[in-house]
């Protein structure tokens, strides 16, 4: 049922797909929700959640990893929230590209959207650096490189056995990431041009750019492919976003030496998953990291980028500041900008004035109390 506002207008209300998945996931998940209703409280609008039970557990009760109906459902909302996929009793790989690399693909969520994003110095092992060092986005490619398991054995199991495992790249798939990437570092510096910038013009005296993250020096189809794709749109249709190159080796150095030189970047899934990973630990470790797999024209996921933890499982220590920061950019991409602002201040907020740490176990808080003092914060 539609709500009203008091003044008679509709409220914007969205349909939320819930999957709380394995291990801490659900525990996470309850708190980012805890945050988003009060953050739609306050702005006005409102969640309609769906919950799937999607995950180990379901799998080993039914032997089935999604059923049949679950993208064709899921397919219907604007959005869905994950905690996590991953379980202790499940063989590695099933659940994972059963379920979430499914949902990626047959979802066409081109893009994995991951902030890198320091919040409070007293948490980055890098010395010397501060929040406003680390920031930055790294989008990756969600849909192809050497994730769509194209490839296979020959005289598998014999002295002879051949493994290929192959790096799809496609002009289109890789164009409309690039674009993603050029419009979205267009976005940081609120369209201001990169060329006759005025000093401020600049945000945190940095410059509207653009990095490609890749190995043209080795990877000399694939990569030549996404740096030809890379300069003509950008020459083209980006001629305000300076454009920038790095090898990935080099860049894994960078992000520990000068993460400060970047801005947004763009790079193929399986390098993207691996920068990320030390992404998330420059800016304060997996309790804090998280992810959007987005279709721009369709059903988008926000999840955590750190997995299940089945160790702490249940024992309300996880850390949910990455579930909950993966509340604001779902609420980002569906157009809630000010409440997803006002979570990312409250995360900030809580981050900087009552967190001890952001590592499960060492917060100073149970998984339930950073809830309620983000919520508090909003
Ligand atoms: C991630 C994860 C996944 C990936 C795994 C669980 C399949 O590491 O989201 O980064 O490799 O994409
Ligand atoms: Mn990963």
């Amino acid at each position: 049922m539609a709500g009203f506002l008091a003044k008679g207008i509709p409220m914007k209300s969205y349909n939320v797909a819930v999957i709380g998945g394995d291990g801490t996931g659900p525990e996470v998940v309850r708190e980012a929700i805890k945050v988003l209703d009060v953050a739609s409280k306050k702005f006005d609008i409102k969640l309609n959640y769906t919950n799937y039970d999607f995950g180990g557990d379901r799998y080993l009760r039914t032997k089935e990893v999604l059923p049949e109906s679950a993208v064709s459902e899921l397919r219907k909302f604007p959005v869905v929230l994950l905690g996590a996929i991953g379980h202790p009793d499940v063989k590695p790989g099933i659940l994972e590209k059963g379920i979430l690399l499914r949902l990626r693909f047959e979802m066409e969520q081109y893009i994995n959207l991951r902030p890198v994003k320091l919040y409070d110095e007293r948490f980055c092992p890098l010395k010397g650096k501060g929040p406003n060092d680390i920031d930055f986005v790294v989008i990756r490619e969600n849909n192809e490189g050497l994730y769509t398991g194209s490839g296979g054995f020959v005289f598998k199991g014999t002295p002879n056995e051949i493994a290929v495992q192959e790096s799809i790249n496609t002009r289109r798939g890789v164009e409309r990431c690039l674009r993603y990437a050029f419009e979205l570092a267009r976005k940081r510096h609120g369209g201001k041009p990169w060329k006759g910038l005025k000093p401020e013009d600049v945000k945190d005296g940095k410059k509207a750019q653009l990095t490609l993250c890749g190995k043209t020096n080795v990877l000399t189809y694939a990569f030549d492919l996404w740096e030809r794709a890379f300069h003509e749109t950008g020459q083209k249709e980006y001629p305000d976003i300076k454009r920038d190159y790095a090898h990935v080796d080099a860049t894994t150095m960078w992000f520990v030496k000068n993460p400060e030189w970047f801005d947004v970047i763009v790079t193929d899934n399986l390098f993207g998953d691996i920068i990320t990973d030390l992404g998330a630990m420059i800016q304060g470790g997996m309790g804090i990291a998280a992810g959007g797999n987005i279709n721009p024209e369709g059903t988008s996921m926000f999840e955590p980028i750190g997995g299940s933890a089945p160790k702490y499982t249940g024992k309300n220590v996880i850390n949910p500041l990455a579930a909950i920061c993966a509340g604001g950019l779902m609420l980002d991409f569906l157009g809630e900008t000010k409440a997803a602002q006002a979570i990312e201040n409250a995360v900030i907020k809580t981050v900087r004035e009552k967190l001890k740490s952001l590592a499960a176990g060492k917060m100073g808080y149970g998984t339930n109390e950073v809830g309620d003092l983000v919520a508090a914060a909003v």
